[in-house]
């Protein structure tokens, strides 16, 4: 009996997409309004999704007070009021779009969900414009 369970989070931070091998028409052109070079700012929604199995003991999939701390650890604390480009380290060489944001969160909330559970990410940029990852 799989059963998914879902933990909804929230941070602002600022980015810029561009890439320094572009000129600066280029960019633009690409990144539109998200290439500002004085950056500007989301705020970021998320939901983590956990599936699997019901521990018969707990009757769980996953206790959500462990899913709330690993979120506020690994993720919300760590991506909250920063400036992705130049603050968050998985970026300093990678263009923070929703798509490697996503993709970063699962990388550092991954080690701590147990294996034998899957985990799926979304993260909301903005209302209307939503990615997904997980895992692969
Ligand atoms: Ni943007």
């Amino acid at each position: 009996m799989k059963v998914k369970v879902r933990r909804k989070a929230h941070f602002n931070a600022a980015h810029r997409l561009y890439r320094p091998d572009w000129t600066d028409s280029k960019n633009e052109s690409v990144f539109g309004k998200c290439s500002n070079p004085h950056y500007h700012g989301h705020n970021y929604k998320l939901m983590a999704e956990v599936e699997g199995e019901i521990d018969p003991e707990t009757g769980f999939v996953i206790d959500m007070k462990l899913l709330k701390t690993v979120i506020y650890e690994h993720v919300t604390s760590y991506l909250d009021h920063k400036n992705l480009n130049e603050q968050i380290d998985e970026f300093s060489n990678l263009n923070p779009t929703a798509e490697h944001i996503a993709v970063v969160i699962w990388n550092r909330l991954r080690p701590h969900v147990a294996d034998h559970l899957t985990l799926k990410i979304t993260l909301y940029e903005t209302e209307r414009n939503s990615v997904e990852y997980s895992g692969s």
